[in-house]
């Protein structure tokens, strides 16, 4: 894997589950890093306040502005995440609007990986969204894993030898973008 110096990313599931594959997902990325990388592990997502432009100024809630400090403070971004409904689960798209007016995802490079049943429709609507966040998209970190469940052992291991290559080949192209 690439090598890195002193850069920072910031790992953001889209599942609160306590047995998650996303979150699974996540360490395992984490697991994957050149110990020269510092890998963080967001876990503010159910703390953040709902979105309200009326709190959205200069002092907004101690958990937004910790989440946009975490954010500017990163050289680049993965977000993993289940659908729920056809959709964005709420907690994750709620992280996304608070970053709308502090331009936190403005250019900065992300690897979007999207682990469902399905999950065709989250990851095309998230598309969406980082693109109006100006997010920096990686083609080749942008990744559907179906079935997600039945690539994933008991453990939380990811058995599935095809799911496993092609999440190094995504993490391994954010790693050279930052
Ligand atoms: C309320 C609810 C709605 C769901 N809706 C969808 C859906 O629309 N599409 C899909 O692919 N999976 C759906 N799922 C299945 C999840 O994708 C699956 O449980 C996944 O493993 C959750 O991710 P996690 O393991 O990281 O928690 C839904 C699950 C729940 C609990």
């Amino acid at each position: 894997m690439q090598s890195s110096s002193s850069k920072k990313i910031l790992a953001i599931s889209g599942s609160l589950r306590s047995g998650s594959s996303n979150h699974a997902i996540l360490r395992f990325l984490g697991e994957m890093a050149p110990t020269s990388l510092e890998y963080i592990i967001y876990h503010g997502l159910a703390q953040l306040p709902h979105f309200d432009p009326d709190l959205d100024n200069d002092h907004p809630p101690a958990t937004v502005s910790s989440l946009r400090k975490l954010l500017a403070e990163a050289d680049g971004i993965i977000i993993c995440t289940p659908e729920y409904a056809y959709g964005v689960p709420g907690s994750l798209k709620n992280a996304l609007d608070w970053t709308v007016s502090s331009g936190s995802l403005n250019d900065k490079s992300l690897a979007l990986v999207t682990a469902s049943t399905g999950g065709q429709n989250a990851h095309a609507a998230l598309l969406l969204i980082l693109g109006a966040l100006n997010a920096n998209v990686l083609k080749e970190a942008t990744l559907l894993i179906p079935f997600i469940r039945s690539k994933m052992d008991t453990k939380g291991d990811i058995i599935d030898t095809a799911a496993k290559s092609a999440l190094i080949a995504a993490f391994d192209c954010l790693l050279k973008a930052i």
